[in-house]
């Protein structure tokens, strides 16, 4: 896989002092709470294994699927609800955790689906953030990092599916997209 990233964007290490930094503030800022850490699958599973491990308080997982890409590289623009989550929001604070907001799309459609269930608070903690990918407005409360226009793979985040478990976050060699 290594043989496939043209660069490499965020190491290992990178990622984890991101995590620690978060972990503080989320610590800091959710102080009996209690705080329900909605996890949106695939991509958001491996940041959330690893920011839920810094946050020193009492919070309850659960996770959502949902879907705009395909396993594609272009967003199509609609919002599907895969998998819903299991927990009742009303009256909860809602902590979304996801891998990157591009188009802002995926995360307009859940916050406004919590907020429709009577949550009390929806924030959201990104991995990364594409600020340049807006289509729509959404905004992250806790980024681990902001990213160039690129399409990035790793650490969750995948192209059809692959490259998720790269422990690192990297561009793909435009030969290995441009042949398919
Ligand atoms: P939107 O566009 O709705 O994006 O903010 C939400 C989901 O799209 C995926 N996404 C990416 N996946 N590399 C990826 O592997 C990327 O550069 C990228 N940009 C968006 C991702 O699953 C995200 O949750
Ligand atoms: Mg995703």
């Amino acid at each position: 896989m290594d043989n496939d990233i043209a660069k490499v964007l965020y190491s290992r290490a990178d990622i984890k002092e991101a995590c620690q930094r978060l972990g503080k503030q989320l610590t800091a800022d959710y102080k009996g709470k209690r705080p329900l850490i909605l996890s949106v699958l695939t991509g958001a599973m491996f940041f959330t294994t690893d920011v839920v491990r810094e946050f020193d308080e009492y919070s309850q997982i659960d996770f959502i699927d949902v879907s705009s890409y395909k396993g594609g590289m272009e967003s199509t623009g609609k919002v599907d609800l895969v998998s819903d989550l299991s927990e009742d929001v009303a009256g909860r604070d809602v902590l979304i955790v996801e891998d990157i907001v591009d188009t802002g799309r995926t995360l307009k459609y859940i916050v406004k689906l919590l907020y429709s269930r009577n949550a009390k608070s929806v924030k959201i903690c990104t991995f990364l953030d594409k600020p340049a990918g807006r289509v729509v407005e959404a905004k992250a409360d806790y980024v681990g990092f902001t990213v160039p226009n690129e399409f990035v793979v790793g650490y969750g985040l995948d192209y059809q599916g692959y490259y998720r478990n790269l422990p690192y976050v990297g561009v793909l060699k435009p030969e290995i997209y441009e042949l398919k």
